[in-house]
């Protein structure tokens, strides 16, 4: 086991490392830039489902359903076909109404969950087109898809997931830009300058590990003996926010809550005091200045704020208590940059707190019963 975790003290630190080689394995092949092409055989031979389909209506569970959640921004953005995100265990028990001109695309790190399974079947009984994101290869719900793209994350074995979502993140991108280009909502230009960007994504996450490994570990020392913890977002940084709070609250065991930034004035501002840490992740571009002034209403209750944001970032950092920054990045790719700091937070807010970080108490790695 030693020499499988690679020389790391855990598998979950082994995969958060492991990210920018995992990203980069999930485009090789199919994001050729100097050609100007994405290449996805399961999108490309289905590609007229895609692009005439009433919606696409996206089922997983956990991590999975929180890369949906950012699988919407994505393709509503890029490609304007409508997305809905659901918890696969709700859809498949709530009699949902589906046709065949949806896309059901499930995105399933094991490829056995039994909710996204069952939740499956119930669409394709019912004539939608289903589509599979999985890691595993040859799983269940890669075998009873109509067609799918793989993560290639590679085994992931900490049961807290790290690089299978950045995999389902870069996957979504890809689809999303990849329709976007077929049906002309995304213009040439802009589209060659996101996969460009795309494509030096792994770089960043690398630059964004060395620089906040040792950041993260002097932060989490502090929030040891914390009890809860809240997580704040808006755009595609609210699912972010909603993973980093389920990732500390997995392996650490401190209660942690995701909201949309925006959403904190309608309940959870009544929570704030000076006990009361708040991760908000404040890039430049993502509503930067709506962002502020959630912080300026946090930092008069006292709350104590760690504040993600872009390098050189002035106005938020002033304010914050701890300051994580990571690279600047078109909008969409910040959820993939800013969750890489948020796991190694959880990571070493778990570790300093003797939690068996790759598995956790009541939790498995793939729920494979209901
Ligand atoms: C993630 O850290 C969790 N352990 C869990 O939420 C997981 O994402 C969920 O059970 C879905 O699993 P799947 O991706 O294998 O379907």
């Amino acid at each position: 086991e030693q020499i499988e975790k690679g020389g790391y003290e855990h598998f979950m630190l082994k995969e958060i490392f492991e990210q920018p080689k995992s990203i980069h394995d999930t485009m090789r092949g199919r994001l050729i830039v100097e050609e100007g092409v994405i290449k996805m055989a399961g999108i490309w031979d289905h590609v007229e489902k895609f692009k005439n389909a009433n919606r696409i209506i996206i089922i997983a569970c956990g991590t999975s359903w929180h890369a949906g959640l950012i699988g919407e921004y994505l393709i509503e953005e890029y490609a304007r076909i409508p997305v809905e995100v659901e918890y696969a265990s709700e859809f498949r028990y709530r009699n949902p109404i589906i046709t065949d001109k949806d896309v059901v695309i499930a995105i399933s790190q094991s490829g056995e969950t039994a909710d996204t399974m069952a939740a499956l079947k119930l669409a394709k009984e019912r004539g939608a087109f289903i589509y599979g994101i999985c890691n595993v290869v040859d799983s269940s719900i890669a075998r009873i898809t109509d067609a799918g793209s793989y993560t290639h994350a590679g085994p992931e074995i900490g049961v807290a997931s790290t690089k299978a979502f950045t995999a389902q993140l870069t996957i979504l991108t890809l689809i999303a830009f990849k329709l976007g280009k077929h049906n002309g909502n995304l213009g040439n230009a802009e589209f060659m300058s996101l996969i460009a960007e795309l494509e030096a994504i792994p770089k960043k996450v690398e630059e964004v590990l060395s620089a906040t490994h040792e950041l993260t570990q002097d932060i989490a020392k502090n929030f040891v003996k914390a009890t809860n913890f809240l997580y704040l977002g808006r755009g595609y940084n609210y699912p972010a926010a909603l993973e980093g709070a389920l990732k500390l609250k997995e392996i650490s065991y401190i209660h942690a809550e995701g909201y949309p930034a925006a959403e904190m004035k309608h309940g959870p501002i009544a929570l704030i005091d000076e006990n009361m840490p708040i991760v908000i992740i404040a890039p430049k571009k993502g509503h930067y200045d709506k962002i502020v002034s959630n912080v300026q209403e946090i930092k008069a209750r006292k709350g104590k704020v760690i504040a993600v944001v872009n390098k050189g970032d002035r106005q938020v950092s002033e304010m914050a208590d701890y300051v994580i920054e990571i690279p600047e990045t078109s909008e969409c790719f910040s959820p993939i940059i800013a969750s890489v700091p948020l796991q190694l937070l959880a990571y070493y807010i778990a570790v300093y707190r003797g939690a068996n970080v790759d598995q956790p108490r009541n939790l498995a790695k793939s729920v494979t019963v209901e």
